[in-house]
This record gives structure tokens, sequence and C-alpha cells, in this order.
């Protein structure tokens, strides 16, 4: 399968490996106060993943960033520091989208609810997601941020990094994955140009017009746009249900 998990597995060595975005630029320090740094396990194995604060108690994410042990670090800047602004807060709990697919990646998303509230600050806070169907549509302009892999051969971020991209048409998708579906995918990044998100940026928000309208899902091998992002708008009945539900107070 040609489909390539943006995901990075972190190396725990002093310099640490954990991912950016290819021909992006460094971000202008918490001026996207809610991106959220995931580290989590898989069999003994450390991974990380982008996120984003949508509650003072949740961050939403994608689901095949699923492990266990999973720790978030919200208002971090260089990851790598220890800085006055970063909150570090375990998961209690992770609910991936129950129809996930981990075959064809359709439906993924999942929510994190964390043990306590972040203390929301300047730099932490939660982005809006949008309200109905808002039109996402080819040729808007919107943005990605992540620590993930700057380019195929590339080590990876300390700084947190953003990359603009522009809204494809279906057909640029559709012609490249087998399952695209438009309904509860967007497709971005003009195939003409190198830049992508790319490993560790898995999870993290695509942002048009400051409200979370994407998440990174996945990509080809060879990082070439355009990247499939799934399309927060169709999943606003579940986010709302999970996030209010009552047994959510329970054990996992
Ligand atoms: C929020 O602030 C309180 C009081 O300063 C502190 O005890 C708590 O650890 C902070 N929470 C986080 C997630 O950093
Ligand atoms: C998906 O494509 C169909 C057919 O082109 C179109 O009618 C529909 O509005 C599209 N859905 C979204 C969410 O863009």
């Amino acid at each position: 399968m040609l489909l390539r998990l943006l995901l990075v597995a972190l190396l725990l060595s002093p310099t640490g490996e954990a991912g950016k975005i290819i021909e992006g630029h460094e971000v202008k320090p918490h001026s996207r106060p809610y991106m959220a740094f995931l580290r989590y396990q898989i069999s003994q194995k450390s991974f990380i993943c982008g996120g984003f604060l949508v509650r003072e108690d949740f961050v939403l994410t994608a689901a095949h960033c699923l492990g266990s042990s999973t720790s978030v670090t919200l208002g971090a800047h260089n990851i790598h520091q220890q800085e006055r602004t970063q909150q570090v807060i375990l998961v209690r709990r992770a609910i991936p989208h129950p129809d996930y697919d981990s075959k064809n990646l359709v439906n993924d998303i999942m929510l994190l609810q964390l043990t306590r509230k972040a203390n929301l600050t300047s730099a932490v806070s939660p982005i809006r997601l949008p309200w109905r169907r808002e039109p996402v549509k080819p040729g808007m302009v919107c943005s990605v941020a992540g620590w993930g892999r700057l380019g195929v051969n590339d080590p990876v971020a300390e700084k947190l990094q953003e990359v603009e991209l522009e809204v494809q048409r279906d057909e640029q998708c559709s012609s490249r994955y087998k399952d695209y579906n438009n309904n509860t995918q967007i497709c971005a990044g003009d195939p003409r140009k190198r830049k992508s998100s790319f490993k560790g940026d898995s999870g993290g928000p695509f942002v048009c017009n400051g409200v979370a309208q994407g998440i990174v899902s996945f990509g080809q091998l060879n990082g070439t746009p355009p990247n499939v992002y799934t399309r927060i708008s169709s999943f606003l009945s579940w986010i709302q249900k999970t996030m209010s539900h009552d047994n959510l107070q329970g054990p996992d």
C-alpha cells in the first residue's frame, strides 16, 4: 500500500528525533496556542504526533495516533526545551472514532480526554471548530503546523514549523488514493510544489481562516502532495456527543 502515515518514531537520544514540515518555516512562538505535541507508546516504542486543543480538557488528533501512556504537551515552541509556557498533561481516555478503519484510514479522528484541565494562557488556548459544513473550497489557502520532519531524509524539527497549503479539487486525491472520500476527507497541497506535511505532523490541525477544518491523516511515501486530511465538519455531532458524554468519568 502506498499510504504513508504521517507519524514518526521518537528516538530517545539527546538530540531527539521528532519530525517536521517540508518547505515550511518556523512559527512565531506561541502564535498557534492550540497546538499539542503528543508522545505515546506502542509495544514499548515511542511515537509522536500532533494534535490540537478544542476544549480545556480535550485534544483532537488522528485515530492512527492511538497508543498507550499518551502525554500531551501544550504551550510549546521548542519541544526539546522545558519552556515555562509548557503544560504537560496525561491522557485519561483516548476515544478513536468507532468507525475508524486502519486499512483504508477512513474516519481518522480521535478525541483525547485529559486527566486535568489545561490552564488557559496566552500560550495555551483552544481553536474553533467549524459550526457546520462551512465550505472548504479548492483554491482556499490554509495551513498546517507540526514538529514533523522537514524533508524525506532530513532530521526532525525542534521548533514548531508551519506551511501554507492550497485546497485541491477532489480529483487530485481520488486519482491517487483509492479510498479517498470527499464527504469525510479534504484534499490539499499543490502537486506542482513540494510544500507538504510530513512524518510527525500526523494529527495536527489543517487551519483555514482561524478554524480547524481538517486533521493531518496520510499522504504518499515520497512526501509529494497532495495529502489527505480528515474533514472535521463531517464529525461535529460525534465530537459534541463524545465530549458531553456522562460516562467519560469512568475507568478506561
Ligand atoms: C495550572 O495552574 C495551577 C496553579 O498554578 C497548577 O497547580 C497546575 O499544575 C497547572 N496545570 C497545568 C496543567 O500545568
Ligand atoms: C463531494 O462531491 C460531490 C460530487 O462532486 C458533491 O456533490 C459534494 O458536495 C461533495 N462534498 C463535499 C463535502 O464537498
